[in-house]
């Protein structure tokens, strides 16, 4: 799977060209990281463009994204110094036919959200197994403050019930806290948790996206709507170019 990413990245990188070439000279392209798997393909190649000359300055996704450019002599700022992006790459847990994506499964969702939307242009890279015909399958990641835990899972329990929640693809219609390698709550760089929530079949992602925001501990969730316009897709037979 992991040489599909690597395609992906690859491929994506052409991207990067296209956004440049619009640009007048006195400007940079103005680049958001993502973070994952696949995303980290991309920051390797980018890494190469950028030591073989080529201009850039990025924002990037997480803080293993910045570690990972910084190693690569990869100049990096942040939302507060510029407030728009010309294009940002990242990767993604599953892709709908409408360019809807469910993300956060690395617990980078709340940047990666700040970033796309701060982004003239989102382009997705991912293997093919990533693109579904429902979102779902994947349990949506919730991050959520830490203060009032118990009454924000109660919350979203409701919301899960209103959108009928229910087992289908395998997945139960239950939440889950997410926990890391050690045994205690998974903490974002923001320092939030992160609910895993399982909603099956997703058929009202806005219905699902609005009520989520409405509850008071929900910091963001992972359903990005309206935000890819392009992705790039490798599979066994070759990277499709897929465009909203
Ligand atoms: C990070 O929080 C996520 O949104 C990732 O972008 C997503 O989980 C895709 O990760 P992989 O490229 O590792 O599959």
């Amino acid at each position: 799977m992991d040489h599909l990413k690597k395609q992906a990245a690859q491929a994506a990188m052409v991207e990067l060209d296209i956004a440049a070439s619009k640009l007048d000279a006195s400007e940079i392209l103005q680049i958001g990281l993502g973070t994952g798997s696949t995303a980290r393909h991309f920051v390797d190649l980018l890494g190469e463009k950028v030591a073989s000359g080529f201009k850039c300055i990025c924002v990037p996704t997480s803080n293993e994204t910045a570690a990972q450019a910084k190693a690569l002599n990869i100049n990096l700022t942040d939302l507060d110094t510029i407030d728009r992006l010309h294009i940002t790459i990242d990767g993604t847990d599953e892709i709908g036919p409408d360019m809807s994506l469910i993300k956060g499964g690395g617990g980078a969702l709340l940047r990666e959200k700040i970033v796309a939307a701060a982004s003239d242009k989102m382009v997705v890279i991912a293997d093919e197994g990533k693109r579904v015909d429902h979102l779902g399958a994947f349990a949506l990641p919730v991050e959520v403050n830490v203060f009032g835990l118990k009454a924000t899972k109660t919350a979203i329990g409701v919301v899960m019930q209103k959108f009928n929640a229910r087992p289908e693809f395998d997945t139960k219609p239950e939440m889950s806290l997410r926990m890391d390698q050690n045994g205690k709550p998974f903490m974002t760089d923001g320092a939030h948790f992160v609910i895993d929530a399982c909603f099956g079949r997703i058929l009202d992602a806005r219905g699902i996206s609005s009520a989520l925001l409405e509850v008071p501990g929900v910091v963001q969730h992972g359903l990005f709507l309206d935000i890819c316009q392009t992705a790039y897709l490798a599979g066994p037979q070759g990277v499709s170019k897929l465009t909203a």
